[in-house]
């Protein structure tokens, strides 16, 4: 049986690149029978970046409410808020005290948040050791995980490789899980969907809003109406073409190349498709937004499970320590 772990930050309700690069595939390979499966919210990697206690709560409980309204089942998984098992903190403390300082110094995500954010604190320079921890902690074999995380999972690898060398064999060396067709989810701007960088396709939003931000934020040629379009390489097209049916993705197609066809409709038919093709995760999301209690009860249930893994992880690297 494979392990299977991974982890969402709760800095905001989760935009279509977490659903479908991340949440979707997650759900799918925990429900295989063959699997035993850990998904946590990282409430204490969010913690980098949100100092409002009240905007953290609420964003764990949207980031909870996402992967029940996806389906995940809570009975065949192990599903938990981080800052729940706070062991975490000391293994990442651990972990740092075997990693070079300088390694930590060549990560990119440090490096991409230092020029863009305010608050540049140690938290989000030592961000990938608690990360490491959340993983290593529980002995998973496989991180599924989008692109942009594959840098974290390397050191991983490196810091449990380093400390099994040292102290002997301790920790499971896990694997990345990266899916070639949703490896990395664009954005209302073409670049990655993310939302330090203001330009997430938000799928639980009310439609007004949704539609407010595909009209403003899509940036689009001026060809006029009539003339014919090359859907390729278009914003609007590449989303729709992970949110429409393959029959509906052709006929867009076929409609901006034949032309009297602007990216209006196009725009239109984004809009459709999200709001029409995750109705019932919609209705799902806001049914769990509307019991937090519930939610609660959920991560209680999660986080026991969790602490029973975690505890004799713990003590075995203790061991080794000489503690
Ligand atoms: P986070 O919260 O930024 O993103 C959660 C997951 O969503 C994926 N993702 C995307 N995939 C495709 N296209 C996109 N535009 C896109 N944006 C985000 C991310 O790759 C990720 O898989 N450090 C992690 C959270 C974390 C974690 C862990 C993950 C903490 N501990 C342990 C795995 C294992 C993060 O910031 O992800």
């Amino acid at each position: 049986m494979a392990r299977i772990l991974t982890g969402i930050q709760s800095t905001g309700t989760p935009h279509l690149g977490n659903l479908l690069g991340a949440i979707r595939p997650a759900i799918e390979l925990a429900h295989q029978s063959e699997n035993e499966s850990f998904l946590f919210i990282a409430d204490m990697h969010s913690l980098t970046q949100v100092k409002e206690g009240a905007t953290l709560r609420e964003n764990t409980y949207a980031v909870a409410a996402a992967w029940l309204a996806f389906g995940l089942d809570t009975e065949r998984t192990v599903f938990y808020r981080q800052s729940d098992v706070a062991e975490v903190t000391e293994l990442a403390w651990y972990l740092n005290c075997f990693f070079p300082y300088q390694r930590l110094t060549l990560a990119h995500s440090f490096k991409d948040k230092a020029d863009r954010l305010e608050d540049v604190n140690g938290g989000l320079f030592s961000y990938p050791m608690l990360m490491a921890a959340d993983i290593l902690l529980y002995d998973a074999d496989f991180v599924p995980v989008g692109k942009d995380q594959l840098q974290h999972l390397e050191m991983t690898r490196d810091v449990a490789s380093r400390f099994n060398h040292k102290m002997g064999e301790t920790f499971v060396v896990p694997k990345e899980l990266v899916r070639d067709e949703t490896q990395l989810i664009p954005g209302l701007d073409g670049e990655k969907m993310s939302k330090s960088k203001g330009n997430t396709l938000d799928i639980f939003a009310d439609p007004s809003a949704l539609k407010k931000r595909i009209n403003k934020e899509i940036v689009t040629d001026a060809t006029p109406l009539e003339e014919p379009k090359t859907p390729e390489g278009s914003v609007i097209y590449n989303l729709y073409k992970l949110v429409a049916s393959n029959d509906d993705v052709a006929r867009m197609a076929e409609s901006l190349r034949a032309g009297g066809y602007g990216w209006g409709h196009a725009k239109k038919a984004l809009l459709e498709a999200v709001v029409d093709g995750f109705a019932s995760e919609r209705e799902e999301f806001n049914r769990w937004m509307s019991d937090k209690g519930a939610l609660d009860a959920e991560l209680a249930k999660g986080a026991k499970r969790a602490q029973e893994v975690a505890q004799p992880v713990l003590n075995r690297v203790r061991e080794k320590i000489g503690f």
